[in-house]
């Protein structure tokens, strides 16, 4: 059976297919770009579209036409992006300020999975997943992800999923992962993608929030060269959830015995029909899930619905990539966050492109693994995280100068600030100074990119580091972070960004708390959407986004909330208290650094203590979350009030020094100030001699 080779562990390598090109216009090079142009000028003269070509040449007048008329502007964006089977009659009826309503298309009904499937032509490229060992990739086609994601859909109804049900999905990024969240979508079931790096404590705690009553993993996974045992992983979070009812488990290297709830994935699916009508949703039917960290609490389960979504990151996918139907779209995030979801997956295959599944890392087998890929598979459009950019940059540019890199024409940079070495880097080694570089500022409560160079700036125009304008149609102002004012537009400013008015494919709540999703991103002043990053406006409404005004950390691209780090350092028994902060790290962006208080009793040694600490965080969230140092400390300074300063912490952290700390009349107790600066000289000098 055809569709079951790709869900078999076998390497098969074909060849790298490619589909004529029939259209110029995503060339840098091409007349059509040209505002001053006769396309631009006839263009002028006919009704606006909101397709790329009309947005590049006309980006002013399609701005206007969307502040001014904004739901004649999203119905058109809808129509064009998405196949209906019932047309919406109402666009938008959402209230912020009200009780925090997001809702679009209210009354439309679509399919998500037959916009990414049916529609499209099925003996061309859908995905081509380029596999963790080096040089093995595998092209599934349209037809075949079809075929699959229907026997997968019958699977799923089999075990009683139905519609509305959660079904956590922790797998790497491979084929069917794709066709299990486009299953979900075709029979209306909600999925919960979990990053396959997180341990099965974080597991567990999403799987249990989400009610999940179905998991599908596979045995194991190899990362890097490293075999994951996800399985062992999964069985460890099921025992500590009460709700799962099935475990399915793609056999991936080979056959053991499954127990209990175990399903055998590959079976199952062998045996069910490669054909199921696609029955209509709503618009505001969920589609997934997606847990992130916020500055308190536990992950939040943001929820994404249908209608919205789907239409907001295909349109976004095509202005801000400019593919070229028989293009090769590569964005190398992994499924488990929202790039993954939303340009890796729904963008592209609503589109019809090709994209390409990136199950490895950038440095394996070495840090020549993107550039040899890019030149087998022929990639036009690479979306990367600027930790990877500056982690490759560090290795030299010998990797990127053996390769042939002439087939990209879009270089996107997602996830972080990115600098301005990485930034010319990528500009000049990876597109040899033709290609298009967007800094595409988003987040995953936003679903999709929201300030990007593409479509808003003219090609001469992109200023390194900077994500320059909203796309059209999303309303960014500054706000004053002490004021609370709104800062003016055209002049050089810094302030907290918030976006005023709703847009389609935003996050419509938390999980089981609308309330949490109200109070964190609703701003009781103006009724924002507030972002919690902070920006500079240049005079021309240019935006360059420097980091967050909260205490969400980003390590190589990976939200925590620092709040969650200490939860799972003072699960140690020796721990008395702890508090986090992050200081810059020259590739992972920031990195962790954590100050321990011990319990009186401790007689354990403290590099001992180290180790048992990271190993906690390491079970309770994952490796990434370890961090770069950790201080013991006999006193933590606090306000009066009993909050610790983390501030002066970042402060003594970065400075070494107790001068210039700012405001410090709250301190309750000053000396603790002293007893971190000692504790951290004394360690640094440590380290020194090592
Ligand atoms: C946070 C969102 C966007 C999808 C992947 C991350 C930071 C994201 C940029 C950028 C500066 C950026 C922000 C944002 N961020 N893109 N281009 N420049 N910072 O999604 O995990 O929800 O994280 O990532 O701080 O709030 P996420």
């Amino acid at each position: 059976m055809k569709s079951r080779s790709f869900i078999r562990s076998s390497f098969i390598s074909s060849p790298n297919i490619k589909v004529p090109k029939n259209c110029c216009c995503s060339s840098i090079t091409c007349k059509r770009f040209s505002s001053s142009n006769q396309h631009s000028r006839n263009s002028r003269a006919n009704p606006l579209t909101l397709d790329r070509h009309s947005v590049y040449n006309r980006y002013e007048e399609v701005v206007k036409y969307a502040r001014d008329e904004p739901d004649k502007f999203w119905a058109q964006m809808a129509r064009e992006k998405v196949t209906w089977h019932k047309p919406f009659s109402v666009v938008n009826e959402s209230d912020f300020k009200k009780d925090g309503r997001v809702r679009w298309f209210g009354d439309g009904q679509l399919n998500v999975s037959e916009n990414c499937l049916d529609r499209h032509d099925r003996d061309s490229v859908a995905l081509i997943w380029e596999k963790d060992e080096p040089r093995q990739h595998q092209h599934v086609t349209y037809g075949e992800l079809l075929d699959l994601t229907c026997q997968v859909a019958h699977t799923l109804l089999q075990l009683g999923v139905s519609k509305g049900d959660r079904v956590v999905i922790y797998l790497p990024t491979c084929p069917i992962a794709i066709a299990t969240m486009l299953a979900c979508a075709r029979i209306g079931a909600i999925h919960c993608v979990v990053f396959a790096g997180f341990s099965a404590s974080a597991l567990a705690q999403r799987i249990n929030d989400a009610g999940a009553k179905l998991v599908v993993t596979a045995d194991r996974s190899p990362r890097g060269g490293k075999m994951i045992e996800l399985k062992k992983i999964v069985d460890e979070a099921v025992k500590m959830s009460g709700c799962v009812e099935k475990v399915l488990v793609w056999q991936r290297l080979g056959k053991k015995d499954l127990k209990g709830i175990d399903v055998d994935l590959e079976k199952e699916v062998g045996n069910q029909s490669k054909e199921m009508e696609a029955p209509s949703m709503n618009a505001e039917d969920p589609l997934f899930m997606l847990y992130t960290s916020g500055s308190t609490g536990k992950p939040k389960g943001l929820v994404h619905t249908s209608g919205g979504y789907l239409a907001y990151v295909a349109w976004t996918h095509e202005m801000v990539f400019n593919w070229t139907k028989g293009d090769v779209f590569a964005c190398v995030a992994d499924i488990g966050w929202i790039t993954g979801h939303s340009y890796l997956a729904y963008g592209a295959l609503a589109n019809g492109i090709t994209t390409v599944l990136f199950e490895s890392t950038p440095l394996y087998p070495d840090p020549g693994r993107y550039w040899e890929m890019v030149e087998r598979l022929g990639v036009n459009q690479l979306y990367a995280a600027p930790t990877a950019i500056r982690s490759l940059l560090k290795k030299g540019d010998s990797y990127p100068h053996q390769y042939d890199l002439s087939s990209l024409r879009t270089l996107g940079s997602v996830g972080e600030p990115i600098n301005t070495e990485a930034w010319l880097w990528y500009n000049e080694h990876v597109g040899h100074n033709r290609c298009t570089v967007v800094d595409t500022w988003w987040q995953t409560e936003t679903g999709g990119i929201m300030i990007s160079p593409r479509p808003s700036a003219p090609e001469a125009e992109i200023i390194p580091t900077m994500a320059m304008r909203p796309l059209p149609g999303v309303e960014v102002v500054l706000i004053d972070p002490l004021t609370k004012e709104e800062l003016p537009k055209g002049v050089a400013t810094d302030g907290d960004m918030c976006i005023t008015r709703p847009w389609p494919s935003m996050a419509r709540t938390i999980w089981k708390d609308h309330n949490r999703y109200v109070d964190t991103y609703l701003t009781k002043e103006h009724g924002y959407y507030l972002t919690g990053d902070e920006a500079h406006q240049t005079e021309e409404n240019y935006y360059r986004i420097t980091g967050r005004m909260d205490d969400v950390i980003n390590i190589s691209g990976h939200r925590l909330g620092t709040s969650e780090v200490e939860d799972a350092i003072d699960q140690h028994p020796q721990v008395s208290e702890s508090a986090v902060v992050s200081i810059p790290h020259s590739i992972k962006g920031e990195a962790i650094v954590a100050f321990v208080t011990l319990k009186d009793n401790c007689s354990i040694e403290e590099t001992q203590l180290e180790t048992e600490i990271n190993a906690v965080i390491k079970k309770e969230i994952a490796s990434f979350a370890q961090p770069e140092n950790i201080h013991f400390v006999s006193n933590l300074p606090r306000t009066r009030s009993g909050k610790i300063m983390r501030r002066i912490l970042k402060k003594v952290i970065t400075t070494g020094a107790s001068e210039d700390l700012g405001d410090i009349s709250t301190l309750a107790d000053p000396s603790a100030v002293q007893t971190v600066v000692d504790t951290v000289n004394k360690k640094k000098k440590n380290d020194l001699h090592k």
